[in-house]
């Protein structure tokens, strides 16, 4: 793997935070989503959130959740380290979905999102943080109020969403009004998975976390996002803009069996004004795919413009150093080899790394970086 070296301004879409409200009513849950208090004296909690994460013998303690996940000061410091000039921080899953409509969860929402500008303006970030904002999405009219809040707070550039919805699918027709208010505000959509497939378990075989998040995660966005497509919302909103998360799971590799199957289907044929990849290549796409091939199947089916750096901090840490000394993330790495050894023409290369994310988040290169390159 070669150590990345550029000039372009490096720009981190896919990386998270639990914030500190958010940790601390993790903390006085006892269903998933929870943290449990260390395992050891002068341990980290644990974090449970994958569904039925509890009850799996391999993965019942869930996670360590250290200072990585919640203090801005970890992030600037793994953002050094890693040489990223600017971060665009979402609150990691399972953000609110579990939270039923009420007015709690509604103030919930709003006080999250100043959070998120908050930390965004904290003296340690530096000017060098965005956000995407969090909805009570189980509250589609307290969701579009705080669509109208975010698209006013100035580090705020989207959402991030899971694939539920508020409850049904992201097919859902009730949620028809928040998309209009999203694309009304000219803001994008995080999406990002959560709940995985439900696929048998095995008896035999202990995995830990490793398929759930490997499979699971981009089988879930590949097909809540297809049915979405199949939905129409395109046709309907052509100007939404959502960035999927993990490459859009396996979408670059099964847009043709989609198309070939939509075009087969006399229910669903004529519904759509184009076939499935038509609208698949007009989506943004991370690059946290961790190998070539991803990238370069990604940049093969979309529009290069659209795919962008992430990394998933503060998620796979390097095992022998999980609180985060000066090492260098193998997670990372792997991320920026599988963008720049692909053999990807230069000017793609820094447009993943950074100018597209710059161009669609409408952000503002940070201080430090104009002095880097002066
Ligand atoms: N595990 C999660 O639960 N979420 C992520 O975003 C990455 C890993
Ligand atoms: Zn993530």
């Amino acid at each position: 793997m070669t150590l990345f070296k550029s000039d372009a301004c490096v720009v981190d879409v896919h990386t998270h935070v639990y914030l500190p409200e958010y940790l601390e009513l993790l903390r006085h849950r006892n269903t998933v989503p929870f943290v449990l208090p260390p395992l050891k004296k002068g341990e980290d909690e644990r974090l449970i959130i994958l569904p039925g994460e509890d009850k799996d013998h391999s993965t019942q303690n869930g996670r360590p959740v250290g200072a990585a996940y919640y203090d801005v000061r970890e992030k600037i410091k793994f953002m050094d380290l890693h040489g990223i000039d600017l971060s665009v921080v979402s609150l990691a899953n399972p953000w609110l979905d579990f939270l039923p409509p009420t007015q709690t969860t509604l103030d919930l929402a709003t006080r999250m999102n100043v959070e998120m500008e908050e930390m965004c303006l904290d003296k340690a970030a530096a000017g060098r943080l965005y956000g995407f904002g969090t909805l009570p999405v189980t509250s589609v009219e307290g969701s579009i109020k705080e669509v109208e809040r975010i698209a006013k707070l100035p580090h705020l550039r989207g959402v991030i969403m899971g694939t539920a919805g508020c409850g049904k699918g992201l097919d859902d027709p009730e949620l028809i009004p928040l998309f209009e208010a999203i694309a009304r505000h000219q803001l994008v959509i995080f999406l990002h998975p959560h709940y995985g497939v439900s696929l048998p378990t095995s008896a035999n075989t202990e995995v830990g976390h490793s398929l759930a998040l490997a499979l699971g995660f981009p089988f879930e966005t590949t097909y809540a996002v297809s049915r979405l497509i199949l939905s129409g919302i395109f046709d309907r909103l052509p100007d939404l803009r959502l960035l999927l998360a993990h490459s859009g799971g396996t979408l670059p590799f099964l847009a043709g069996r989609l198309d070939s199957c939509v075009i087969h289907d006399p229910l669903v044929a004529s519904r759509l004004q184009h076939p499935p990849s038509y609208y698949l290549k007009r989506l943004y796409y991370d690059a946290v795919i961790y190998h070539e091939t991803g990238v370069k199947a990604t940049v093969d089916f979309a529009d290069p413009k659209n795919i962008m750096f992430g990394t998933d901090h503060p998620f796979f840490p390097p095992l022998e150093n999980q609180n985060g000394g000066p090492e260098r993330w193998m997670s990372v790495d792997s991320n920026l080899a599988a963008i720049t050894d692909s053999g990807l023409d230069k000017t793609v290369v820094q447009g993943i790394l950074g100018e597209n994310a710059l161009k669609l988040l409408n952000l503002s290169p940070p201080a430090s970086f104009k002095k880097k390159t002066l």
